[in-house]
């Protein structure tokens, strides 16, 4: 059987890093013997200025086909912003029902961390960010834009469904991890005292009838952005809401040697979920070959987790740590890695196949 994946290489840099992903996807799959075909859409800036097309609905049921999609990055320069993300990226989250979004937070041995004192042994959380309702719901409007009069709301929906069924899918991976047994809750219960309490006993009410085993913490969004600084081995399992988790995996992202190796993956567990590298489309570097691939071909390691190819999974995450603690790879920032984009994804194939070889 192959496993059918949907490309949507997106914009700027997204295709430069979505080859390189799918180069070393394609080392895992000959060495452990399952095999993909492969679908590209060319949806994203390009296509809509030249045709006025976003997404169309049927290209929503035709993902619905398939086992897992791969973005590689959304955002133009020359769309107005929130078209694309939104009529794109959201879109799918939304109408695929993504509702968790994975996003690892692993600081990797060789790679510059920003934080005095802190190394691998410190770095190593999961945030489970809310990926389907929150600020990001869309509700909301303008009226007499433009006028003195002005009126902009945007609506945070929370609903118990919804912030529940994320709880559980986090408080299920503490106790996978293993680790600490622990679920941070991330929030804002002080000032949000309508949608953070409906998450707060939410986290309660499941953690006391069905997850006893697991710890459960809180913290303030605005303190744990301060803990991520300070003791970030404090975390293990993090879950969120929708905008909070968009904010603090940027941090999380920075203390683990930055957006060049932030991967994540938009969930569905009862459907098809959807790989992203965290990171923009970076324009200006677009077609240069000086972006670093690194997290687009983490988050190909996720989707083969995803795809249950547990072994590949590990020979792509095990490669990017050989090829990372080597220290050959300068420095993680587009343009200064003293390879180019190919390079650095033909390095971590290679590697997959040597270390299968074994
Ligand atoms: C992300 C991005 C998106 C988000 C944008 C591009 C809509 O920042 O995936 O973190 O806010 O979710
Ligand atoms: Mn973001």
């Amino acid at each position: 059987m192959a496993y059918k994946i949907a490309l949507l290489p997106g914009d700027g840099i997204g295709p430069e890093v979505t080859d390189e992903a799918m180069k070393v996807v394609r080392a895992a799959a000959d060495v452990c013997g399952f095999d993909y075909e492969t679908q590209s859409y060319d949806f994203g800036g390009d296509r809509y200025l030249a045709t006025g097309e976003v997404l169309p609905a049927s290209a929503i049921e035709e993902f619905r086909q398939f086992d897992a999609i791969f973005l590689g990055a959304i955002g133009h320069q020359d769309v107005a912003p929130g078209i694309l993300e939104k009529g794109i990226l959201l879109k799918c989250r939304f109408e695929l029902d993504q509702y968790i979004n994975l996003r690892p937070v692993k600081l990797y041995p060789g790679v510059e961390c920003p934080l005095k004192n802190k190394g691998p042994e410190d770095i190593d959380f999961v945030v489970v960010r809310e990926n389907t309702e929150g600020i990001y719901s869309g509700a909301g409007g303008i009226q007499y834009k433009g006028m003195p009069s002005e009126v902009s709301t945007q609506i945070h929906v929370t609903t118990r469904f919804g912030a529940e069924r994320c709880i559980r899918y986090a408080f299920d991976l503490a106790r996978k991890r293993g680790k600490k047994l622990q679920l941070h809750l991330v929030a804002k219960t002080n000032v949000l005292t309508f949608v953070h309490d409906t998450w707060w006993r939410a986290f309660n009410e499941v953690g006391d009838a069905d997850y006893p085993d697991i710890k459960r913490e809180y913290a303030h969004v605005d303190a744990a952005c301060m803990w991520f600084v300070k003791n970030p081995e404090w975390f293990d399992v993090i879950v969120t809401d929708n905008q909070l988790g968009d904010i603090i995996t940027d941090l999380g992202a920075a203390i683990q040697g930055g957006l060049g190796v932030a991967a994540s993956g938009n969930l569905n567990p009862n459907g098809v979920s959807m790989f992203e590298p965290i990171h923009g489309s970076a324009p200006r570097y677009r077609g240069q070959g000086k972006i670093n691939p690194i997290a687009a071909i983490a988050a190909g390691g996720m989707m083969l987790e995803h795809l249950g190819e547990e072994r590949g999974a590990r020979l792509v995450e095990e490669a990017i740590v050989t090829i990372l603690g080597s220290g050959k790879i300068k420095d993680l920032g587009a343009g200064r890695m003293g390879y180019s984009t190919s390079e650095v994804g033909d390095m971590i194939a290679a590697e997959v196949r040597r270390a299968a070889a074994q």
